[in-house]
């Protein structure tokens, strides 16, 4: 059996990835998670009795080193800036290999804000941009743009790891979109947070020019990475981690101003707004978007536009999950839904 320790099963993403790994042929997964909620707890335990679950939190250090270190491979999903486990990981998995010769693996999600450091320090929102990333040609750039930015601990301590010891992979999200199929929270934030504000509104709206883009991918797509690099980890195939263990996630782009019109159109259609894109579209600034919804001016007002290139050469990963416009129907009417509850 491969010992996997799942975090974030009760989250949107960790949800999901959870879904994918009991429903696939991957077989001989003995996963355990790691819950801070009794109640999420006995939710995931009843969606899910094959799994172990442990109730306790990230911030539990002790905890978080000794679940990693019974673990062959950890699946790090709960959050992207939690340091104090990501080190806790690193601990844990290093004890692991003084005691083992076998090979034990960490896959970390990441987050592509990392692609718009300048944007967001200068609070240039809403603006084209022609910068692209695409992590095969890119990777060196994308190493060195991570390894300079000191706010991201999380990911230097993954790239910090010795390849001889951890072997890990860094997974950088784009706009993650479509329904979740996990236990407990199926909902992203980025595209549902812009429907929720434009149904406030009562109109559409963009964030200055809304020329900026966003790379996106479905968060079926994004599992089936992840379930790649588990399989991948399984079969101990190398040239995968650490150094080139940098991946993106991409199956399509869009500016925000498209995303928003296509969006309030919907909503237009569906009798929740009095009037489309084409009668009533506001433009506001940072300052309105992140009065409106967290973090709002940097999620939907910077660029960061990528290239998955590598999963799809090394893995032979194949996204083929409809696409962020064939789900706008559904999220639009999952959000009024949601609101109306
Ligand atoms: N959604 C996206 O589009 C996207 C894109 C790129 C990157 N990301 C990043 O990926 C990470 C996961 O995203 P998500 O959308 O899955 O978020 P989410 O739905 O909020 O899920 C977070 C998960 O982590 C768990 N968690 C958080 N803090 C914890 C703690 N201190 N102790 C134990 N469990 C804890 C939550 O448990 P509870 O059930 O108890 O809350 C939940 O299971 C986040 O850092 C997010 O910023 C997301």
């Amino acid at each position: 059996m491969t010992k996997v320790l799942l975090t974030g099963a009760t989250g949107y993403v960790g949800g999901e990835v959870l879904y994918n790994l009991t429903h696939s042929s991957l077989d001989g997964l003995q996963i355990s998670s790691i819950v801070r909620s009794g109640d999420h707890a006995k939710q995931l335990q009843a969606a899910y009795p094959n799994i172990r679950t442990v109730v306790g939190d990230l911030d539990d250090v002790a905890l978080v080193k000794r679940e990693a270190e019974s673990a062959d491979i950890v699946l790090h999903l709960a959050s992207t800036s939690h340091v104090a486990s990501a080190k806790a990981i690193a601990d844990g998995l290093q004890a692991r290999s003084k005691n083992t010769s076998s090979p034990h693996y960490w896959i970390q999600i990441s987050g592509a804000t990392c692609y718009a450091v300048e944007e967001i320090s200068s609070g240039k929102f809403g603006f084209a941009s022609d910068e692209i990333f695409d992590d095969t040609r890119d990777q060196e750039d994308i190493v060195t743009l991570l390894r300079k930015n000191t706010k991201r601990v999380v990911e230097n301590t993954v790239l910090s790891q010795s390849p001889s010891t951890v072997k890990t992979a860094l997974i950088i999200g784009p706009l993650i979109y479509g329904a979740g199929r996990g236990p407990v929270n199926q909902r992203s934030v980025q595209a549902p947070e812009i429907v929720k504000t434009t149904l406030k509104l009562g109109h559409g709206f963009k964030l200055n020019k809304g020329q900026n883009i966003w790379s996106n991918i479905h968060v079926q797509d994004l599992a089936y990475l992840v379930h790649s690099l588990v399989s991948a980890a399984t079969n101990a195939q190398d040239g995968l981690w650490n150094h080139d263990g940098v991946y993106n996630a991409e199956n399509g782009k869009m500016t925000f101003e498209h995303l928003n019109t296509l969006i309030a159109n919907e909503a237009h259609k569906q009798g929740l707004i009095k009037q489309d894109a084409k009668a009533k579209f506001d433009t506001i600034d940072a300052a309105k978007a992140d009065a409106m919804s967290d973090h709002a001016a940097v999620l939907w007002g910077t660029n960061a536009r990528t290239v998955a290139s590598k999963a799809r050469q090394k893995l032979a990963w194949r996204p083929s999950a409809p696409s962020l416009e064939d789900t706008i129907p559904d999220l639009v009417h999952g959000e009024a839904e949601g609101r109306e509850k």
